[in-house]
């Protein structure tokens, strides 16, 4: 070969930039092609579930993640802020906002036509994959506004009552390493490569200003768009859901009103905790204890003593004993807002698999094993936590009988502001005149 063709084999930084740079033109009217497919699928078979080549909406009232019908993965990621100038953290925050609008369109989080000597912002490695629904959702929590008694950006003042230190429940195993954090970013689109890149360029453009605390990836099997997808206890997970289309219920249940500041309106608070869950234990269990421990039926998923999935809890039923049908420490009993002053959250959770690791089981004979590190990234948004999550988790995690199976070793509260409109940075009203 001679030296000439050599070097035309090899590619050069200019090369990948123009090569990326023409992908992105291609990707960009698949884009547009991609939505109006979407919009027929859509008419035809109601909102679907999962779809490549569908853009999700960044702009507007609500952030997306939310009510967006849930994408088949996630990457959630916690930060913290390590610079203690405001202007620094207002900047990262339009630079977010900005790469984050450009993602969810599948473009690179900033352009990539810079200077080819200049390591590209975009690590380029979904150019040429569709958007695939990516939604990005920012929360603030409490070290925002204070750290350690320190009021690092002038925001204490503002920090919204229903933005409470989170109480220590029952059974808790928190680690440090997987809990807390000044800033949440929740990626969540149809692939999962989509979803680690966003974190990952916005991780880049933070530079200084904040640094990844922690992360947990999720997923949820493609159960097809009319089914309740099923969690990996095998039950289906999302049947007594608080319904997206439910527009009055969103408004009482999940989106924070006038009672809140005016950069919460429109916006939510999300708990969102790590369940490990026992599976070599629960996989041991006899399918009618299983279905005592949720108070619904494996496979059709109806409630117990009901025989479809949809048919209405009834918790005043009892065998011929006169004991209830579905018992005292049942899941969805100390779940229902029949139990918690009408209590309600909207669930948006994922499975994890982070593999296995070595573990001391808590029942007999003790077994001592390697085990699935694998349960739930429970996700739930709700108007105020303290009439939401930490309300009906109160009960729950004293006397669910799911709670032998579940260990809870993270932990997160995020206030995640309103939507921005286009040209607005997200939080910015939090930012202004205070
Ligand atoms: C490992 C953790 C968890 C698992 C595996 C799990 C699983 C389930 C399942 C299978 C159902 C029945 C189907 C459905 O209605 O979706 C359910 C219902 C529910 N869960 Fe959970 N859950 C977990 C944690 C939690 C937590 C921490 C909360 C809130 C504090 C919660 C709140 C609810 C609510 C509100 C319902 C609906 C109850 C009703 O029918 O009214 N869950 N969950």
């Amino acid at each position: 070969m001679s030296q000439a063709e050599e070097r035309t084999l090899q590619p050069t930084r200019r090369g990948f930039l123009v090569t990326t740079a023409g992908l992105v033109a291609t990707a960009g009217s698949a884009v547009r092609a991609g939505a109006a497919g979407a919009a027929q699928a859509k008419d035809a078979a109601g909102a679907p579930r999962r779809s490549k080549d569908q853009v999700e909406s960044f702009w507007g009232k609500h952030q997306g993640g939310i009510v967006t019908p849930a994408q088949a993965h996630t990457y959630f990621a916690s930060f913290d802020l390590e610079t203690a100038k405001r202007d620094e953290l207002v900047a990262m925050l339009r630079r977010w906002t900005s790469a984050a609008a450009r993602m969810s369109t599948g473009l690179p989080a900033e352009s990539l036509s810079q200077g080819a000597e200049s390591a590209a912002v975009d690590t380029g490695d979904v150019v040429g994959v569709p958007p695939s629904r990516l939604t990005l959702t920012f929360g603030f929590g409490a070290g925002l506004f204070d750290k350690d008694g320190k009021d690092r950006y002038g925001l204490a003042g503002r920090r919204p009552e229903a933005l409470v230190d989170m109480p220590t429940f029952a059974g808790d195993q928190l680690v440090a390493a997987s809990t807390g954090g000044d800033l949440s970013v929740q990626a969540c689109a149809d692939d999962t490569q989509v979803a680690f890149h966003a974190v990952r360029q916005l991780a880049r453009l933070a530079s200084d200003v904040a640094q990844i605390r922690w992360v947990q990836t999720g997923f949820i099997a493609d159960f097809g768009a009319k089914s309740t997808p099923r969690n990996l206890m095998g039950f289906k997970d999302g049947t007594g859901n608080l319904s997206v289309g439910d527009s009055a219920a969103l408004d009482q249940f999940v989106w924070v009103g006038r009672e809140g500041p005016a950069w919460m309106r429109g916006g939510s608070y999300l708990v969102v905790r790590r369940s490990r869950i026992a599976l070599e234990h629960w996989d041991r269990m006899a399918v009618s204890f299983q279905e005592q421990t949720f108070g619904r039926h494996k496979l059709s998923g109806a409630p117990l003593g009901k025989k479809n999935e949809f048919d209405a809890l009834d918790l005043e039923l009892t065998d011929h004993d006169g004991n209830a049908l579905i018992l005292d420490n049942a899941h969805v009993r100390l779940a229902n807002h029949a139990s918690n002053d009408g209590a309600r959250i909207l669930r948006r959770s994922y499975s994890y698999n982070d593999g296995v690791n070595f573990t001391a089981e808590r029942w007999p004979p003790w077994r001592q094993a390697m085990e699935y590190d694998a349960g739930l990234l429970f996700v739930c948004y709700q108007r105020d936590p303290r009439s939401g999550f930490i309300r009906i988790f109160d009960r729950m995690s004293k006397f669910d009988m799911m709670n032998q199976f579940v260990t809870n070793t993270g932990s997160g509260l995020f206030a995640c502001p309103g939507g921005a409109a286009e040209g607005e940075f997200i939080g910015q009203q939090l930012f202004e005149g205070a």
